[in-house]
């Protein structure tokens, strides 16, 4: 069985660890499967839907998510890796399926609801904002996507894919693919902070990036929230919501000596230094060939922008083939 698998990121800032273990490495895993065929792309077009003022602020983002992918192993020759805007076709889609989902139905997705309120956007939300699930079910359907590996707070966007999809073979005839979300494993879709607080986030601060140099990670990693009662050495420490065993367990692999670790921490007489300093090994073994790739890349962004500009020539080809079936379909294909 063949897939295809169609997924993104909003370029609004380099890529961090809760995008590696929540989605990159996931997409690395697909990659490595010949019946799997990957589409990647960077959503310039709706990271603008809320960015619409600061245009530099997404454009200057779009080479340092492609560094971060490259970095990571995602492979050009491979995957294809696409910029959102260059594929006019995906708004054509978009309008016409803006014609099947009604302004109520609109209102009722969750993850906009979530981030209209979080945003205190009120009735001044975009318009382009405020629909921009149509326009991700035009991204996936123009590559005929059947699986979509996201996060849990893509699961309305997916749902509403699906609506979409139903609506418009119901309408016009068969051509549209419905679906499948990929969601992650329980307890991998959310990296918390370094701070403890909530998940890693540019806006809150606490993340560690792929791009960050080694002291920066050291230091990030020093300044970790652990157990704020484990004041002397010798005190007994708390395992749970400390996030130097929380990142132990979601990146270390020999998992006897972090039980053991635990053990001891829980014990008393092990201290917050020692175990930072363990983690930082763990991280860096996982780091430090990805930061080589990415500084590799970096030293020709022309390079990686010609990669960019072929991998999107290549989804344009797939996007427009979906579009004059769609517009067959519709029965406007006057030229065809
Ligand atoms: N909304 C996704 C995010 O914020 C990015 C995205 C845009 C996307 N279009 C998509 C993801 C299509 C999957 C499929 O991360």
């Amino acid at each position: 069985m063949k897939n295809t698998i169609l997924t993104g990121d909003r370029p609004t800032g380099q890529l961090h660890l809760g995008h590696y273990v929540g989605s990159l490495k996931n997409r690395l895993r697909l990659q490595q499967d010949e019946n799997n065929q990957l589409f990647i792309m960077i959503a310039d077009m709706q990271a603008l839907t809320d960015n619409a003022k600061t245009p530099e602020k997404v454009s200057s983002n779009v080479l340092q998510v492609a560094l971060d992918y490259l970095a990571v192993g995602l492979d050009p020759t491979r995957s294809t890796l696409f910029i959102q805007s260059q594929i006019p076709e995906l708004g054509e889609l978009t309008m016409y399926y803006l014609n099947l989902v009604s302004v109520g139905r609109v209102r009722r997705n969750p993850t906009v609801k979530a981030e209209i309120e979080q945003k205190k956007f009120g009735e001044s939300v975009p318009a382009g904002f405020f629909i921009y699930p149509v326009s991700q079910a035009a991204d996936i359907t123009a590559f005929k996507a059947n699986l979509v590996p996201v996060g849990e707070d893509q699961k309305p966007m997916l749902e509403q894919t699906q609506e979409i999809v139903h609506s418009f073979n119901q309408t016009y005839g068969d051509v549209l693919v419905e679906p499948k979300g990929v969601f992650p494993a329980k307890g991998m879709g959310r990296l918390p902070g370094i701070d403890g607080n909530g998940k890693m986030s540019k806006s809150l601060g606490n993340g560690i990036y792929l791009a960050d140099s080694q002291e920066t990670v050291a230091k990030k990693v020093m300044s970790m929230y652990t157990d704020p009662n484990h004041i002397h050495v010798a005190d007994p420490g708390q395992v749970e919501g400390n996030m130097v065993f929380t990142y132990l367990d979601v990146f270390g692999t020999d998992t006897k000596k972090i039980a053991e670790l635990k053990e001891h921490y829980r014990r008393g007489g092990l201290g917050d230094v020692q175990i930072k300093r363990y983690l930082i090994e763990v991280l860096e073994a996982e780091l430090a060939p990805i930061r080589k790739r990415r500084e590799e890349f970096a030293q020709d962004p022309e390079h990686v922008m010609q990669l960019l500009q072929q991998g999107s020539q290549q989804a344009q080809a797939v996007a427009a083939q979906t579009l004059k079936e769609v517009k067959q379909a519709m029965g406007i294909a006057y030229f065809a």
